[in-house]
């Protein structure tokens, strides 16, 4: 038995990480196995990584060599969990994949697309995502919420991961309209979320289009 591969995008404070907590513990209600996970990060590797992309350094890393260090986790995170879960039939839920390279890399600071697609291919070949939910909202109640959530949490950790939000607005207006065109060009992929919906609503509406598309008894 094959397993199934979901993949949350959108930009910042959009409210992946909400709905991937909801998305697992209802298909685990139901009887799935499900994996929950995140990039970059999702093992101890790429979690080494993750801490060098998000964080604020006083060296400059140029788009280049975040793909670079992107893709060295992405590897190590489907060689190592991803592919062995969908292989063992577990469902996995990613909160970010290969589609936020191409928007926080290509579109909003303006590396080649056909670069990133060529590394892509010669790491993961095409590896991609069954379904991918974009959570979609205006750039400045995204950021609002985003700085918010960092400014009251008590995880050390996620406290200082800024370095992308604190980029200016025109970049996460490029973002936004890179993510809309991806899943305008890969409708079957993509199913877009209206993230200034209340969570549970956006829950409700992932649910649902997974149970139209006949993935699950899920709703
Ligand atoms: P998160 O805040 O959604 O956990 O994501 C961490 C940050 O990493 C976020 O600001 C976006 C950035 N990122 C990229 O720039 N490119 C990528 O390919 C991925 C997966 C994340």
């Amino acid at each position: 038995m094959k397993g199934f591969f979901i993949t949350l995008e959108g930009g910042e404070g959009a409210g992946k990480s909400t709905l991937a907590r909801h998305l697992h513990s209802v298909l685990t209600g139901r009887g799935h196995q499900v994996l929950l996970t995140r990039e970059p990060g999702g093992t101890p590797t790429a979690e080494r990584i993750r801490d060098i992309l998000v964080q604020r350094s006083e060296e400059n890393l140029s788009a280049q060599t975040e793909t670079l260090l992107l893709y060295a986790a992405r590897d190590v995170h489907v060689r190592n969990v991803i592919k062995p879960a969908l292989a063992a039939g577990f469902v996995v839920i990613c909160d970010r994949f290969a589609d936020s390279t191409l928007c926080y890399q290509g579109y909003a600071q303006g590396l080649d697309l056909n670069w990133i697609q060529n590394l892509h291919t010669q790491i993961l070949g095409d590896f991609s995502p069954d379904l991918t939910f974009l959570l979609d909202l205006p750039v400045n109640e995204g950021l609002a919420r985003s700085l918010k959530q960092k400014q009251n949490t008590n995880d050390a950790r996620e406290g200082k991961e800024d370095r992308f939000e604190s980029k200016d607005i025109s970049f996460h207006e490029k973002l936004r309209q890179g993510f809309l065109t991806l899943a305008q060009q890969n409708q079957h992929r993509f199913v877009i979320l209206n993230a200034q919906d209340k969570s549970e609503d956006v829950a409700h509406k992932a649910l649902a289009e997974l149970k139209a598309r006949g993935i699950f008894n899920a709703v």
